[in-house]
């Protein structure tokens, strides 16, 4: 008598990042951001969730990813993130005595992903996530994905916003407890049919510096940080959801690109200084700069994470102009791409 369940989580792709936190132990951001969620058809996590009283309990939880074992012992979120939903299923096994002890049982996991792993291309957010719904669903937790965002926050950030589908906002909240931090839905992906998202990937290398040490970096040492933080994003987030309310891609295209200059501007104003951005995303961005200047109006948008691959979002309207350009202009120093046109990555198995 095994029980599982298996779930996927797509990736989410942030226009007001999130970098810098203001707890670390609990994983609170300094400030609030705002992601679109990538179709399931695009990037995403697979995983399945197991648990059976035949499993040997000397062997504890387990972690697979991409075929190979992962040591959770060692991973304080994991562990955080499993305890939190243990402890949900425990509740609902103490107010009803018919149900099997799920909560006793030793967990296996097993979870794959359809992209490079830790390449800047957001794995934490759909790994956390589908690790997450995959256990409530294993446990049959009522959470809805909001309350549920709670713990997948404490596994990474980023993934307290792949719970949900299209415009998530995750709100910093002011709780010490970080009760309020959470993600909400702010529109769902059929408000805005016409948007579409391109993946470049430039590099499928894994990132020099990752988030979590960059952020902290720039926490600590920025002074141009201390201003995103408090003045600029919390205004950025009420233009964006204006945006997004209403359609106004120009708008939402603008706040985007803006947004991802001030980040990484953010990193580079750090000691050391921390360089996501290469020679190719560069070209991108004045790319996405010439094909707006020759439409004669905002039709794209870039965006860059921790890493150098960049994600283009335009609508469907300039699809050809926009596959077209970047096939011709900057196919051949791609490693691949991945979105609606776009072929599925190259060189990843
Ligand atoms: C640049 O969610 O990976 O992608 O909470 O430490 O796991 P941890 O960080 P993580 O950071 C993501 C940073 C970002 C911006 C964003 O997704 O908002």
């Amino acid at each position: 008598n095994v029980f599982r369940a298996t779930t996927t989580a797509p990736v989410n792709i942030a226009v007001i990042k999130y970098w810098g936190k203001r707890d670390a132990t609990l994983n609170l951001p300094t400030n609030s951001s705002l992601s679109v969620t990538l179709s399931q058809r695009s990037l995403r996590t697979v995983t399945t969730a197991s648990c059976s009283p035949s499993y040997p309990a000397v062997e504890g939880d387990s972690l697979t990813l991409n075929g190979k074992p992962e040591n959770i012992s060692s991973s304080k979120r994991t562990l955080a993130c499993l305890s939190s939903l243990r402890a949900l299923r425990k509740e609902l096994e103490s107010a009803d005595s018919s149900l099997p002890e799920l909560s006793t049982y030793p967990l296996r996991i097993v979870s794959e992903n359809n992209f490079p792993t830790a390449a800047g291309l957001a794995s934490s957010a759909a790994g956390f996530a589908a690790l997450i719904r995959a256990i409530a669903d294993l446990y049959k937790l009522p959470q809805s994905p909001t309350d549920l965002s709670r713990i997948a926050r404490q596994g990474s950030g980023s993934a307290c916003r792949s719970l949900q589908g299209g415009y998530v906002a995750w709100r910093s909240g002011t709780n010490e407890d970080g009760s309020d931090s959470v993600a909400e839905e702010v529109a769902p992906a059929s408000h805005w049919p016409d948007m579409k998202a391109l993946i470049l990937v430039v590099s499928a290398e894994k990132k020099d510096v990752p988030s979590t040490t960059g952020m902290q970096t720039t926490v600590h040492t920025s002074p141009l940080f201390a201003t995103r933080a408090e003045h600029i994003v919390p205004k950025r987030m009420i233009a964006m959801e204006e945006a997004i309310t209403n359609r106004d891609f120009a708008a939402f295209a603008d706040l985007t690109m803006r947004d991802s200059n001030n980040f990484h501007a953010c990193c580079l104003d750090s000691e050391p200084p921390i360089f996501y951005l290469n020679d190719v995303s560069r070209a991108a961005i004045r790319l996405v700069n010439d094909i707006n200047r020759v439409a004669g109006k905002t039709v794209a948008a870039y965006t860059f994470d921790a890493g150098p691959n960049a994600v283009i979002y335009y609508l469907d309207e300039v699809s050809e102009v926009v596959g077209g350009t970047f096939k011709a202009i900057l196919g051949e120093s791609l490693e691949g791409w991945d979105g609606p046109f776009g072929d599925r990555l190259r060189g990843v198995s």
